[in-house]
């Protein structure tokens, strides 16, 4: 009886944890289809600028700080800010808001999961 109590709990801990997942983990395939919205002015698979600094290895990397873009604002190089998960997801969501000044003319993504998604495709270009 014990035994089977122990199989019980162990086969709902499983359960859970299943269920669970979809709704924490990011989808990089969505976050390419998230990323058609950047694509206008941003290239993350080439190290290319367009209107938008390029995005290969933006994880770790000090905002407005990318050496062959030239047109940032003073607002974005004053910031301080390094991207990761978390920054990233504070400036998608209204760039304007959490950088003061900003140049990206780009309202926000306003579903969390499409910032998780597009944070996770992102990462994808990153080591
Ligand atoms: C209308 C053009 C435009 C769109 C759309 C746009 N951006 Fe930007 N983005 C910019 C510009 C311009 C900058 C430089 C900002 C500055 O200088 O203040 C920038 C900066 C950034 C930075 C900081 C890069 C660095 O080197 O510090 C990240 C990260 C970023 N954008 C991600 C995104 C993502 C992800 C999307 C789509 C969800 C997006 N952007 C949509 C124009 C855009």
């Amino acid at each position: 009886m014990k035994n089977m109590m122990k199989s019980f709990v162990v086969a709902c801990t499983f359960v859970l944890s299943v269920a669970a997942f979809p709704a924490v983990a990011a989808d990089v395939k969505a976050g390419a289809k998230v990323f058609k919205k950047c694509k206008a002015c941003h290239v993350v698979d080439a190290e290319k600028n367009k209107t938008g600094p390029h995005l290969v290895n933006i994880m770790g990397r000090k905002a407005g700080t990318l050496e062959s873009y030239s047109k940032y604002s003073k607002a974005i190089q004053a910031a301080d800010i390094v991207w990761d998960e978390a920054t990233l997801d504070a400036y998608l969501t209204k760039p304007k808001a959490y950088i003061k000044g900003t140049r990206m003319a780009f309202a926000g993504l306003r579903k969390e999961a499409d910032r998780a998604n597009v944070i996770a495709y992102l990462k994808s270009f990153s080591e």
